[in-house]
């Protein structure tokens, strides 16, 4: 179900994709928990067997990197012109100009569809699922991970609250929080959920140049420039005077099978 915010998010996600073509990966190739990223852990949820992964909402295409390996092939997919230029830069492919509404997939042919943050993003989630349940193939799995609200420590929640109160806004995603009505729409379209585990991963600020990183990342089509610029400078503020700062990014993974 897409949300009735106000936001209209085609036009939104179009400029922001164009312009920050790399955002994402910018922050979450860096983003730590334990000895991973986010990325990694969402690799873990793919078999080694697996030949034919497509990765939807692909941005940059940190998964087709992360989840190389000869003999697998690992198709990037994502609506933005800009950040499959960007990944073109980085890494061979196959990149696809697509939208996840309609992927230009045969039935039943993919082994492992993954998408970082993409269920967020590519809405309405209902026929996002329908279409990969479609391409999946009986057996395939789906392996998701998307921004969660938790866990956080005490800590973490001081400094969110913090950065929030200066963008006198929150960080929004044109999809459901948390994901809401996820495993029901799964089952809908013949899909089971088989995990859904939490991680936390922080992203260490240790200059003005890493809050600009992590600011620029973030969705916020209600907030004016001026908003987050006072957020930059309250981080940069803060390192100055007490050193580096990590940011907390609660993330969720969901693997399901067709
Ligand atoms: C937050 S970025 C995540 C990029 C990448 N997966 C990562 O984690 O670094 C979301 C991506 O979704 C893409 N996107 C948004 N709507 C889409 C749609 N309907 N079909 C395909 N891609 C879409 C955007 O262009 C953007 O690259």
């Amino acid at each position: 179900m897409s949300k009735d915010d106000g936001v209209d998010w085609a036009a939104y996600l179009e400029q922001f994709h164009a312009e920050r073509a790399g955002a994402a990966e910018a922050v979450l190739s860096r983003a730590v928990g334990g000895d991973h990223s986010p990325y990694r852990w969402l690799a873990r949820a793919v078999s080694v067997s697996a030949t034919v992964v497509l990765d939807l909402a692909c941005g940059s295409g940190p998964m087709s990197r992360e989840l190389a390996q000869p003999g697998r092939t690992v198709i990037g997919l994502d609506l933005s012109a800009g950040e499959l230029a960007l990944a073109a830069q980085r890494s061979s492919g196959p990149w696809v100009r697509a939208d996840a509404l309609r992927l230009p997939v045969r039935d039943a042919s993919v082994e492992v569809v993954t998408s970082s943050l993409g269920l967020v993003v590519a809405q309405p989630l209902g026929e996002v699922l329908a279409e990969v349940a479609r391409v999946l193939r009986p057996g395939g799995v789906l392996a998701a991970i998307a921004p969660a609200l938790r866990p956080l420590w005490p800590r973490d929640v001081e400094l969110l609250t913090q950065v929030n109160a200066r963008l006198r806004t929150r960080p929004q995603f044109p999809g459901p929080v948390e994901l809401a009505g996820f495993t029901k729409t799964l089952q809908h379209h013949g899909l089971k959920r088989v995990e859904d585990a939490r991680e936390l991963y922080h992203f260490r600020i240790e200059g003005r140049v890493d809050a600009e990183t992590m600011l620029r990342s973030l969705y916020l089509p209600t907030t004016r420039w001026s908003r987050v610029e006072a957020a930059i400078e309250y981080l940069e503020a803060r390192v100055q005077r007490h050193g580096p700062v990590e940011i907390a990014i609660p993330m969720r993974r969901l693997v399901a099978i067709k």
